[in-house]
């Protein structure tokens, strides 16, 4: 990714827009639209004419037209429903949550230390600026979205992998799903590109670190190679269905 130090300028503008946003709005993933549209309005550089707005559950993503970078700040609070636990009602509350862009970080370093070759199919995340909010900046890659009808299960999809690893990746935890067109993209790009070494390892690197929360939302292409751009994977609250490893 490139960027010169102009851009230190633009995300303290953008840190304090966040921060001195008059409402009684958390930043979280319930208000985070409400938070684009006064940033798009008051930014000098963060509007619609130069970037687009994402988010997930866990983090804020600005997505520039012109850069090969994108812009992340993990929320600093989370909506979490309220559920029965057996007999007892637990009310919805906002729980604070751990930085899901610093688990990026860390397992962008794990995959370059420790699985080497894994690193070419992660969009790489750098920590960018500490100030009350932590941004971070990542690797801008093409997103690809599936959508299902309502007969699309993508496990019918995944059966062309007779190899017990291939099928452990895939399901290695609620919620993960690695779209089968785009892992067909990575096994293709392993075999045509001579880099099958590096995609092992790359499977290697999901499964030993428990990245779960592979879908279609959460993979894009850099010029035309599948990359893995949320691979922060996702602790779901306790008695939910996502799996906290
Ligand atoms: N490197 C990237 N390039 C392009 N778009 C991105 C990139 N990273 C994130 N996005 C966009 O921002 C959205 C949110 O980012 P990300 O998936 O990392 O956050 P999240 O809140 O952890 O998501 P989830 O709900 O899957 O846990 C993505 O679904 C995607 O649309
Ligand atoms: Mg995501």
């Amino acid at each position: 990714m490139t960027y010169d130090n102009s851009l230190i300028k633009k995300v303290e503008e953008l840190e304090s827009l966040i921060l001195r946003k008059e409402c009684d709005y958390e930043f979280n993933d319930e208000d985070a639209y409400e938070f684009w549209y006064y940033i798009n309005e008051k930014s000098g550089y963060f509007n619609e004419d130069n970037a687009k707005f994402a988010c997930g559950a866990s983090k804020f993503c600005l997505v520039p037209h012109k850069e090969d970078f994108v812009i992340k700040i993990p929320f600093s609070s989370l909506w979490i429903e309220g559920r029965y636990d057996g007999e007892d009602y637990i009310e919805g509350d906002y729980a604070s949550l751990i930085d899901y862009c610093q688990l990026e970080c860390d397992n962008y370093k794990k995959a370059k230390e420790n699985f080497p070759g894994a690193e070419k199919f992660l969009a790489e995340t750098r920590h960018l600026y500490s100030g009350d909010l932590e941004i971070y900046i990542q690797d801008k890659a093409d997103g690809y979205y599936e959508f299902y009808d309502e007969n699309g299960s993508i496990d019918e999809v995944i059966e062309f992998s007779n190899s017990d690893k291939l099928k452990s990746v895939i399901n290695s935890g609620a919620g993960s799903r690695i779209p089968a067109h785009w892992f067909e993209d990575l096994l293709n790009y392993g075999l045509i590109n001579d880099e099958m070494n590096a995609v092992n390892s790359f499977l290697d690197f999901l499964m030993k670190t428990k990245i779960n929360d592979l879908c279609e939302r959460n993979v894009g292409y850099i010029n035309g190679k599948p990359v893995l751009f949320d691979y922060s994977g996702w602790y779901g609250p306790e008695g939910s269905d996502w799996v906290a490893f």
